[in-house]
């Protein structure tokens, strides 16, 4: 199975705050996307990895050269504003089109599992999309402001992670439709009534988005023997 994962990292990281795009924040002694790039650049089916970058980034080139990373399948495009901007532009690099499976998944999402992609891209079918979830604990309450609406039965819910795996051509006409507040790729699947199956993700597989995410993460990241024993349910 050929493997093509889009990694949109064209943000520039407003909540996680300071100068440097959270992508390029050190976790452990790798800048976050290295992390993701390692980790992609080793799945073995692999055929292509198209990153977004900003178009004012100067910092993408300067961190793979650092690294040592410089690999035929990789592949670099100009994301834009929003990030379903940047999947889209990620989406037409020519190397996406041979590919059986597109994983569309996160550069802040460092410790997203090799086995995690193998088993969304093993899942996804034609005419159907298939993303990592996990339960939710907590209990959920819609608020208006300040005030609490409602509660929502939590086991109706799953936190939503990437890689989102898809069949190019689902993807493609995916993103034929506008992309308006949409955060995920699934969001256009139900938008459309395309089938969207969850499979179990991975409770480390955190997103940084926030300072808290990135000193969790940079304890996860220095203890992967955590990561291994935690069950999802
Ligand atoms: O902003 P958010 O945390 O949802 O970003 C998720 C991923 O999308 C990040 O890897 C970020 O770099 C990327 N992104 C992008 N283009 C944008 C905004 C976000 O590629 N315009």
């Amino acid at each position: 199975m050929k493997l093509a994962v889009i990694i949109p990292a064209a943000g520039i990281g407003q909540r996680f705050g300071g100068h440097l795009p959270k992508q390029y924040v050190v976790l452990g002694s790798l800048p976050i996307i290295v992390h993701t790039l390692n980790t992609v650049l080793a799945l073995a089916d692999l055929h292509c990895v198209v990153v977004a970058k900003n178009p004012a980034d100067i910092y993408l080139d300067r961190v793979l050269d650092e690294h040592g990373i410089a690999d035929s399948r990789l592949g670099i495009v100009d994301g834009g504003e929003q990030r379903a901007d940047s999947v889209r532009a990620a989406l037409a690099h020519p190397s996406v089109s041979d590919a059986d499976v597109v994983l569309v998944h996160d550069a802040v999402r460092p410790l997203a599992s090799a086995s995690l992609f193998y088993r969304i891209a093993q899942a996804t079918r034609p005419g159907q999309v298939v993303i990592p979830g996990i339960p939710i604990s907590d209990t959920l309450k819609v608020v208006d402001q300040e005030q609490v609406v409602r509660t929502i039965d939590r086991s109706t819910v799953r936190a939503v992670q990437t890689p989102q795996g898809f069949l190019p051509e689902t993807l493609r006409s995916l993103y034929q439709a506008s992309t308006d507040g949409v955060t995920d790729e699934a969001m256009l699947a139900e938008r459309m009534g395309i089938p969207v199956t969850v499979i179990p993700g991975e409770p480390w597989n955190i997103k940084i988005t926030t300072p808290s995410d990135h000193a969790l993460a940079s304890i996860l990241i220095g203890h992967p023997e955590l990561a291994k024993n935690v069950s999802v349910e």
